[in-house]
């Protein structure tokens, strides 16, 4: 049989060298036993080719039975697939046959095949290498002579090494490979496929066929499709029902392609970064590192002084005035040493080992005091030595900035 009188007789529209390839394979492997795993978008309607090979195969009389992987709870997969006795689980009444017991000597279509749980995949390649199988809650192999034609829309590859797809199944099932391509890479089927869907609709509804513009042809051709085949078929049936005017034009149409223009803006733009901007950008970045190191530092500083004093106080406030202002995001009161509630605060600390990092924080804060001086320093020098200005430039009160100016000897000069 040839590869037109196979698109007659299971319906399949489209003349791409790419789709006529996919079913030549799925004709080659047919009479084989071989598994075969049929890849491709969804929609783009991986469906038919397990039929296909299934009818022309020496199974053909045999039973077919179409499992969707995806759609059988986790639970009852394993049972579905391969049986249980009676009593293996709660509610098995009786004992039950599974789809590979009853399709022997026919074909299992397995689709969504990635969505099954890795224990059903342990199961599965086991009957696929020796032709055996147990029930549930039994401990007696069975045999049975089934071909298993797997599908799925995911990326397999990328579901092994996620660890959710056993490696050695996938071989085991991807014998022979059969990909389905997407629609935007068969442009020629595009409108083929339109014309197909809008007359079956209008003789399903008995009411005129739709037609396109040529310029609505072109829009229609040049549209991505993410969903495919299926996505073509609801949008011709919406506008099939909805349009009163049977002649679509390119305005009509797009109103149906609502992302059509989003998907013509660049996702990536390759040109190089200039300079300047790059420059621009880095310097940013590394202001924002400084600044949050500078709040680590701080925080630091302030836990440590917690621990150490056990309590809050004053001076605690006043030192820290800059990094509470910043959590707080506003002025923080000065609190009165009175103002404490102690007990609130008091740091309980069972042993003093507890502190582990003391050292590096005060390699920090020494660190940080050299920065501190040279900021007391600048804000001093910009403000003409008027410590008011400076301490509200630094954040800090008066009343410490003067305190620090005698600690750090910067008045002597
Ligand atoms: N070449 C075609 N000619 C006509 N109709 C098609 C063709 N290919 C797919 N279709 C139709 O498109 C729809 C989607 O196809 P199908 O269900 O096989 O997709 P799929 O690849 O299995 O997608 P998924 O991965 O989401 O299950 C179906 O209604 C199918 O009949
Ligand atoms: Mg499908």
């Amino acid at each position: 049989m040839n590869v037109q009188s196979i698109k007659q007789r299971f319906s399949i529209i489209g003349n791409s060298a790419l789709l006529n390839r996919a079913i030549d394979i799925a004709v080659q492997v047919a009479p084989t036993d071989l598994s075969v795993l049929i890849t491709g978008e969804s929609g783009v309607g991986k469906e038919v080719f397990p039929q296909i090979i299934h009818n022309f195969s020496s199974r053909k009389h045999g039973s077919y039975i179409a499992v969707n992987c995806g759609a059988i709870p986790e639970g009852t997969i394993d049972s579905e697939l391969f049986g249980h006795e009676k009593g293996s689980f709660t509610g098995a009444y009786e004992s039950r046959k599974g789809y590979f017991e009853v399709a022997n000597g026919g074909t299992i279509f397995l689709d969504e095949v990635a969505e099954l749980p890795l224990s059903t995949q342990v199961r599965l390649l086991r009957v696929l290498e020796t032709g055996e199988f147990i029930r549930v809650g039994s401990s007696k192999n069975i045999k049975t002579n089934v071909r298993v034609i797997a599908a799925t829309n995911v990326d397999i590859s990328k579901a092994i090494s996620q660890g959710k797809f056993r490696e050695d199944l996938f071989y085991r099932l991807n014998t022979v490979p059969i990909y389905i391509p997407n629609l935007r890479d068969r442009k020629e089927d595009v409108h083929l496929l339109f014309r197909k869907f809008a007359i079956d609709f209008a003789e399903r509804n008995r009411m005129p066929a739709i037609n396109l513009t040529e310029e609505a042809v072109r829009i229609l051709m040049n549209y991505r499709w993410p969903g495919n085949i299926r996505q073509l078929k609801n949008i011709t049936e919406q506008i099939s029902v909805i349009e009163t005017n049977r002649v679509i034009d390119d305005k009509i149409l797009l109103m149906y392609l609502p992302d059509f223009y989003e998907e013509k803006l660049p996702a990536l733009y390759d040109a190089p970064i200039d300079q300047k901007t790059f420059n621009n950008e880095r310097e940013l970045l590394y202001k924002i590192l400084f600044d949050m190191k500078n709040d680590v530092t701080d925080l630091k500083k302030l836990v440590l002084e917690i621990m150490k004093k056990g309590v809050v106080d004053t001076d605690i406030h006043e030192n820290n005035a800059r990094i509470i202002q910043k959590l707080y995001q506003k002025d923080v009161p000065i609190v009165q040493k009175d103002d404490i509630p102690k007990r609130n605060f008091e740091v309980i600390r069972e042993q003093d080992d507890d502190i582990q990092d003391t050292e590096e924080i005060i390699e920090e804060s020494l660190s940080l005091e050299e920065k501190e001086k040279e900021y007391i320093m600048k804000a001093l020098d910009k403000h003409a030595g008027k410590r008011k200005y400076a301490a509200q430039e630094l954040g800090i009160s008066e009343r410490t900035l003067y305190r620090k100016i005698k600690e750090y000897g910067l008045n002597e000069d």
